[in-house]
């Protein structure tokens, strides 16, 4: 069963997710490619993915339009980021990755795609490349490290417009694995709301990734 309920251009399709592929017949990590109607879609891998299994978890709010213009912080080879142009196939994703590695392959994926934008810069320091990156609708970080929701904060603080949303994928035990998670959940999410952010959306993300949780959400008035 395919139905597109979840915004344009993403589809559910029986328990998973998939996107219309900008570039059809071009596969970014091997995902299985179906044809609908006159379109091509792309399966989106929950295990992959921390958006897919968002989605696939029973996510509400989804902030991507066509037209969004996107800060996406930790890119790495671009599995995400190239649903998310999918998704956005009017606007642009300023896509930040600081390992030289993981650029290289963000960059074939990026040469077919003229809506992602790779920027090789730290998402610790905004200051480096805010001249190089409009206020934005979405801003999500994936960025697996220590400081994951400091990093977000302060670049919440340089892109953000009115409504801009927020998207924080929190791994826990990037920040303390003597720590239960759920107390890592709670210290991050009074960090958000401490610095003027109000968190509308949280949502686990087991089975596809253990430990983990989104948040949604946005400034607060
Ligand atoms: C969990 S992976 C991201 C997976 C990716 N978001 C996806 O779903 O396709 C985390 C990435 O963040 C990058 N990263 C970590 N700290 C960073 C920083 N300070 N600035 C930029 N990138 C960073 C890592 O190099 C790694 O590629």
């Amino acid at each position: 069963m395919l139905v597109n309920g979840i915004g344009e251009n993403v589809y559910q399709v029986d328990n998973q997710v998939a996107t219309v592929n900008l570039t059809p017949g071009i596969q970014v990590y091997q995902e299985k490619l179906l044809e609908f109607e006159d379109k091509e879609l792309r399966l989106w891998n929950p295990r992959r993915s921390k958006l897919a299994a968002a989605i696939i978890n029973g996510l509400s709010i989804f902030p991507f339009e066509r037209d969004s213009v996107v800060l996406y912080l930790g890119a790495s080879a671009g599995t995400t980021c190239s649903h998310i142009s999918d998704i956005c196939c009017d606007g642009r994703i300023y896509s930040v990755e600081f390992s030289a590695t993981m650029m290289r392959e963000f960059l074939d994926v990026s040469k077919n795609r003229p809506n992602l934008l790779p920027l090789l810069e730290d998402a610790t320091r905004p200051s480096k490349y805010h001249h190089l990156v409009e206020s934005v609708d979405v801003i999500y970080s994936d960025v697996a490290q220590v400081h994951q929701t400091e990093l977000f904060i302060e670049n919440f603080k340089y892109f953000s417009k009115e409504n801009t949303k927020g998207i924080l994928m929190i791994k826990a035990r990037s920040i303390d694995v003597t720590v239960k998670p759920s107390i890592i959940f709670r210290q991050e999410k009074s960090k958000l709301e401490q610095h003027g952010l109000k968190v509308l959306e949280e949502i686990r993300l087991d089975p596809y990734e253990k430990d983990h949780i989104a948040y949604i959400c946005e400034k607060s008035f």
